[in-house]
């Protein structure tokens, strides 16, 4: 069943959609970051759903939502003094804490961690149906594990359908990156995921932040990390990508066309290759297909469409396609995180 609230929220299908939640079934329904798919997460039951619907690895755990941040008590407990400046400015937004947890919340959802992730998303939709269920919703984003995250509603039905009961349609995500992931370690908060909440902020708000090293580091199966979610497949489409940054436009420009040069032909082959880059870009690059994603210097943009770009770039029948990357700064630092990623740590860095 599809609802569309793009005008305004239907207030039947929002009771319908809470009753669908109690009942343990799935509901997808935006939030600023990324759309999610969620359940109620005080049910096992629920929460095995999403598992099978998303084809996630049972030890990746999830984040809870709530509606305010007063609600926070009923899931975590022990919250110190940082977490709780943390808590009192970046919530409700595209923040998530990770914070010891109380026994209500099922072992399934934190994956048998002692910790829950916890979020209160600002988008008014999801915390309508936070309220209305009455119960914390556990939302992984909307994608089938590995893929990129769900952004764009076309996007999802196409993905999930046939696999939940409601999906909540709404414009697309404002932001287009999931939530910052924070975790306070020794009275430090370390950024586990970056997003649009920096290290700048907290910083702002606490003197101090780290940014975990594993966050543009290619990680292995076997490493030891504080967030499972790093060391997985994950936001790629199915054609091969490549990245490739400079901050001097001159050689990336370069590095690109002679890429698509060498790569043209192989064993005789004819390769389509494909770019996702900047708008003033597209002339100077010779490829196959050109998706100009935004202007050099408007990397919100690039944040809200990079998903859907991959997406679209997945469906043009190309060999690979190459990703012009961004400088780390601001919201750039999430973006090379999840491209690093997307692109299988197959990423070209010239000086
Ligand atoms: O913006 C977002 O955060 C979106 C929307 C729907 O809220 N949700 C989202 O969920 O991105 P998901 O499941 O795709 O990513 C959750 C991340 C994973 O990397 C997971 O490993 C990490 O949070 N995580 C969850 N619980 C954790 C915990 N207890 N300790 C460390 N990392 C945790
Ligand atoms: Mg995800």
């Amino acid at each position: 069943m599809i609802y569309n609230w793009k005008q305004e929220i239907n207030k039947l299908e929002l009771k319908k959609v809470g009753e669908e939640l109690r009942k343990d079934n799935l509901v997808v329904f935006p939030t600023e970051t990324v759309y999610g798919i969620g359940a109620n997460a005080f049910s096992k039951e629920a929460i095995e759903k999403i598992y099978l619907a998303k084809k996630r690895p049972s030890d990746n755990p999830l984040i809870v939502h709530l509606a305010t941040k007063e609600d926070i008590c009923k899931i975590a407990k022990d919250i110190n003094e940082i977490e709780q400046k943390l808590i009192n400015t970046f919530m409700p937004g595209p923040f998530t804490i990770i914070l010891n947890r109380t026994k209500e919340i099922p072992n399934v959802v934190t994956a048998n961690l002692d910790t829950v992730a916890v979020r209160v998303p600002e988008n008014k939709i999801a915390q309508e149906i936070i309220k209305e269920a009455g119960v914390p919703i556990a939302a992984p984003s909307a994608n089938i594990s590995g893929r990129p995250s769900g952004t764009n509603i076309d996007d999802i039905k196409e993905e999930l359908e046939e696999n939940v009961s409601i999906i909540v349609e709404a414009d697309p995500c404002t932001i287009g990156l999931e939530s910052t992931v924070v975790k306070v370690i020794n009275n430090i908060p370390v950024i586990l995921r970056p997003g649009k909440v920096t290290k700048e902020d907290i910083q702002k708000v606490v003197g101090v932040c780290k940014i975990d090293e594993n966050v543009l580091k290619q990680v292995g199966d076997f490493d030891k990390v504080e967030s499972p979610g790093m060391k997985y497949k994950h936001y790629a489409p199915n054609t091969d990508c490549r990245l490739i940054y400079s901050n001097d436009e001159a050689k990336l420009i370069n590095e690109i066309n002679s890429q698509i040069k060498n790569i043209q032909i192989i064993n005789n082959k004819i390769k389509k290759i494909g770019v996702i880059g900047f708008c003033e870009h597209k002339d100077k690059i010779k490829a196959d297909n050109f998706l100009e994603i935004c202007n050099v210097n408007d990397l919100d943009k690039y944040a809200r469409e990079i998903y859907s770009a991959l997406r679209k770039m997945d469906k043009e029948g190309l060999d690979l396609i190459l990703i012009e990357g961004v400088g780390k700064q601001e919201i750039g630092l999430a973006i090379m995180n999840r491209l690093i990623r997307t692109c299988r740590y197959d990423v070209i860095m010239i000086k």
